[in-house]
């Protein structure tokens, strides 16, 4: 069967590159195949991850680039090379430009640690969002899976899941949570709806050709 050919952008840890190779082995991702991992940060846990489970890696060291242009020249480079149809950044900290994502549209995801509209846009990413949540005083957070357009976490919603906020929380604990309840189910089923719909595209592209 043909599968989208997906590439997952990382910075960090990798527990959601984790979730979307687990999710793969179990057959939950059965229209994509995670290709490729793309590193911003040559020293990310997410690449022994992606070298255990034997997917091919690059790191795109967004440090050694000496402009936003060269570094998504590196990525898109890598992307091309491996023929890829779906980004998912997953926990990749690097903004991407409005020239790159207008190349992609409607071909990368995200998934954010919030419920979108709240917690979001520049400068909410990763632990500073839980503790901005928690000096709000919100009782219920949750996760996002959202296409990427031009404007920060503003693209259209293809996920949700809310999660309780505990009274004692630490931001670490309701990271945890979130984690666990909602970013690592919500994102391998938001990849599998994209790359199906990628499959089918490509099949009535072929079928009003022939
Ligand atoms: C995740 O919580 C992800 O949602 C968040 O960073 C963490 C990465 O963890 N992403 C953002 O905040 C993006 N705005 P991981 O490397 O273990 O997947």
């Amino acid at each position: 069967m043909l599968k989208a050919r997906i590439a997952v952008l990382v910075s960090g840890g990798g527990t959601n590159l984790q979730a979307l190779i687990d999710a793969q082995r179990a057959g939950i991702i059965g229209s994509g195949e995670i290709c490729l991992v793309i590193s911003s940060n040559p020293g990310a846990y997410a690449l022994e991850r992606s070298k255990g489970a034997g997917i091919p890696t690059v790191v795109v060291s967004k440090r050694d680039s000496s402009s936003q242009e060269e570094f998504e020249k590196g990525i898109q480079d890598a992307l091309t090379e491996q023929g890829i149809q779906l980004i998912i950044l997953a926990g990749f900290m690097s903004i991407l430009s409005a020239d790159f994502v207008a190349k992609w549209p409607k071909r990368i995801i995200n998934v954010h640690p919030s419920l979108i509209p709240s917690f979001c846009g520049s400068g909410f990413y990763g632990l500073r969002v839980h503790e901005a949540a928690l000096a709000k005083g919100v009782k219920v957070t949750g996760a996002t899976v959202h296409f990427v357009n031009e404007v920060p976490d503003g693209g259209e919603i293809i996920l949700q899941k809310s999660v309780p906020v505990y009274k004692n929380d630490t931001p670490e604990a309701l990271q945890k949570r979130v984690m666990e309840r909602a970013e690592w189910k919500l994102l391998p089923r938001a990849a599998e709806i994209v790359s199906k719909s990628i499959i089918r595209e490509g099949e009535d592209y072929g079928k009003g050709n022939s």
